[in-house]
């Protein structure tokens, strides 16, 4: 294996035809060279499609919009449900900043739950106990739930979605690593009552930038393009009753999704593939008893990742943090799991409900290169290199 050829965990990969250029052409040609066009048009239509394309389960449309960042899609969501100022917002701990810091723009506070240990994803036990106790302590219900499907393994749907019916709370999915995944049949970004995606270069298709937001209905859709377009109000003069923000997709990055959509079904065959292969290397390798190493997998058969990035555990605590600078000196780029929020020094004053869940996995865990680039010699190199690591 030659060092210089460096592992990422997940690069954008164009597709081999080139289709993106063609987009991005057909965009300089006709000189649609700004935030909205044909491309923004029929990107948020192919999406659309692609959510309307259940596995043998009942259909239900959604209205896609395309903008400049998945923060921005959860930011809109938020505005979107009427998220302002002295609200709480539930929101999963174990997940990247971009799921919460969004409640913080809106003036609102983030309250944090942690996982389950089947999907990593929001407890629902825990979910239900802080509703109770913010209610108790406030008197007034939390405005929405901010649930993510981490890494790429779709959240406990059926548990989560009855509790937010119950207290009618609605839901926003942060989706940003799930495009691909599924769930019952039924593909992550329509359990959410508004759901995000995320188009960065390090997602299962990108846009080099970008970011989607997805709604269950067409009033919904326009309201976010409103909103993400400065809040226009419909006159010749600039005229503005509400305040806006500049976040809408460009027809360029439109024209790479477009592309990018092409090959989204080999992307998401890719990630699986690589993910069993790690399987299958780690559980044929010899470790000593005190590095014993689990796989993220599928709890059972309703879930159906696109395993955007391969996980595993070390059963021993160790430090996660020197033994992916020890893949680094070997041209690996791996990285601890996320820190939870509850956990971060800017989230200190935010309550949490805590079980320990998401804690442990910081400590345990790591995500391995699993992109589109990945090929089955480097798996096999990267597990050979885990094996040299441990003992180091
Ligand atoms: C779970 C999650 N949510 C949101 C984001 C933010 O996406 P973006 O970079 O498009 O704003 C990320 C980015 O990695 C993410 O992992």
């Amino acid at each position: 294996m030659n060092i210089d050829h460096r592992i990422y965990l997940c690069l954008a990969k164009m597709s081999p035809t080139g289709t993106e250029q063609r987009y991005i052409q057909e965009a300089f040609s006709s000189n649609w060279v700004a935030p909205l066009g044909p491309n923004v048009d029929a990107f948020e239509e192919e999406l659309a499609r692609h959510f309307d394309r259940p596995q043998g389960v009942e259909k239900s449309p959604v209205y896609v919009a395309a903008v400049s960042s998945c923060t921005a899609a959860i930011h809109l969501a938020l505005l979107l449900l009427g998220v302002g100022k002295d609200d709480e917002v539930l929101c999963q701990s174990f997940s990247f900043c971009a799921s919460s810091n969004p409640v913080v723009y809106c003036g609102a506070t983030p309250i944090f739950i942690d996982s389950e240990k089947e999907t990593w994803n929001m407890s629902p036990e825990l979910l239900e106990d802080a509703i109770n106790d913010r209610m108790a302590k406030t008197g007034k219900k939390p405005k929405a739930i901010i649930v993510v499907d981490l890494y790429g393994m779709p959240a406990k749907w059926d548990e989560i979605t009855a509790i937010s019916r119950k207290y009618a709370i609605p839901i926003i999915e942060d989706a940003a690593n799930a495009l691909g995944s599924y769930y019952k049949g039924k593909p992550c970004g329509t359990f959410g009552d508004i759901a995000t995606l995320s188009f960065n270069g390090n997602k299962m298709i990108t846009t080099s930038g970008g970011g989607a937001i997805i709604c269950k209905d067409e009033a919904t859709k326009k309201r976010a393009i409103f909103l993400a377009t400065q809040a226009k109000e419909p006159f010749l003069h600039y005229e503005h009753e509400t305040i806006g923000f500049n976040y809408r997709m460009s027809n360029i990055s439109a024209g790479i999704g477009r592309g990018q959509m092409t090959v989204l079904k080999d992307h998401i065959n890719h990630h699986k593939h690589v993910h069993n292969l790690y399987r299958e290397f780690l559980s044929t390798t010899d470790f000593t008893d005190l590095t014993d190493i689990s796989v993220q997998d599928n709890p059972n058969g309703d879930f159906d990742s696109n395993f955007w990035l391969t996980t595993i555990l070390f059963k021993k605590e160790l430090d996660t943090e020197a033994f992916c600078l020890e893949l680094d000196k070997a041209g690996i780029e791996a990285r601890p799991l996320w820190k939870p929020m509850h956990l971060q020094p800017v989230y200190k004053n935010a309550p949490a409900f805590t079980n320990g869940v998401s804690e442990s996995m910081f400590k345990h865990g790591i995500c391995l290169p699993s992109g589109p680039w990945v090929t089955d010699d480097d798996v096999k190199y990267i597990v050979e290199k885990i094996k040299e690591a441990i003992v180091f």
